[in-house]
């Protein structure tokens, strides 16, 4: 099942035909390099091979004005100008929760595809998705109209479920940051919320999304003492697994408003990213100050 758009479908097509050679590339890549991205992180060979990989190739999709990464500074102009001629830009993470390399465990790829040159907000998304490097590979692809989840294999993709939606009753939670370094207001919404749901949190933000997703409840990784700002970033994380949620009829939170209302200033910034069922956000909401 193709995407609308020509352009969306050229960019998700891309990515989901790159898959499996990232998965396979992910083998030999596992050390960590001397740099640092922009956020900070350090970077494993895996997080920077995928982004050229994936940068070189959406890059020269007609119609792509600009490409951005979590693993690069700067954005990537390629040609058309986004802002002038309708062109979209698009914004990927291209290896999420490759801390999770060392110890085998779920990774993935996000992208955001915005009508509007970056940074954007994220109600400029037309769509957005993740692939996820699990057991099996699969990509939900988020547009204005449906959630659709596809099994990926040899560089096909196949509709296994159309209007993937949140399921009405929660089950699973996940928080990300330590205990400690939350601040009070969430500490005590977490409490509750960790007597209600069953405990899921991989450490990488598309697989702990795929089980909120899957099965309903929560994924936060919250505001912090030791980092106000949150530790996930906006347009690489939290404007596309927010426009996700919300499309399979859930919610996105920063704390106080949805992800896709917020306005960025830096293409790297940095946000509280709280994501599922309507009532656990409300509360959520209304805890935190
Ligand atoms: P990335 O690998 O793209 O830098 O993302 C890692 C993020 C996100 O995937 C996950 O939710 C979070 O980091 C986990 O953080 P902790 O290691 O602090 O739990
Ligand atoms: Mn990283
Ligand atoms: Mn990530
Ligand atoms: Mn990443």
């Amino acid at each position: 099942m193709t995407v609308s758009d020509p352009v969306v479908e050229d960019v998700v097509a891309t990515i989901s035909r790159s898959a499996t050679e990232i998965r396979q590339g992910l083998i030999g890549r596992r050390g960590t390099v001397e740099e640092e991205n922009p956020s900070g992180d350090t970077q494993v060979e895996a997080d920077v091979w995928a982004d050229e990989l994936l940068g070189d190739r959406i890059a020269g999709i007609d119609g792509v004005g600009q490409y951005a990464s979590e693993e690069r500074a700067d954005i990537v102009d390629c040609g058309d100008d986004p802002a002038a001629s309708g062109a979209y830009a698009v914004a990927v993470d291209p290896l999420d929760g490759s801390s999770n390399l060392k110890s085998n465990n779920t990774m993935g790829t996000i992208f955001g595809i915005y009508d509007a040159a970056l940074p954007a907000r994220g109600d400029t998304l037309v769509a957005a998705g993740y692939v996820l490097y699990g057991p099996i590979t699969t990509m939900v692809i988020a547009t204005d109209d449906t959630v659709s989840e596809y099994e990926l294999t040899g560089g096909e993709r196949t509709i296994v479920e159309r209007d993937v939606t949140l399921p009405a009753e929660p089950v699973v939670y996940g928080f990300g940051g330590r205990v400690p370094d939350w601040p009070a207001d969430f500490r005590e919404y977490a409490r509750e919320i960790e007597r209600e749901l069953k405990l899921r949190y991989g450490g990488a933000l598309i697989g702990d999304v795929n089980q909120v997703l899957t099965y309903g409840g929560t994924f936060g990784y919250p505001a912090l003492e030791s980092r106000p700002e949150g530790k996930l970033r906006l347009q690489f994380e939290g404007n596309p697994i927010g426009y996700v949620v919300e499309q399979a009829g859930g919610r996105s939170s920063n704390g106080t408003q949805s992800l896709l209302t917020v306005e960025p200033d830096e293409l790297h910034d940095r946000t509280p990213l709280h994501v599922g069922n309507d009532d656990l956000i409300d509360r959520l909401e209304s805890t935190v100050a």
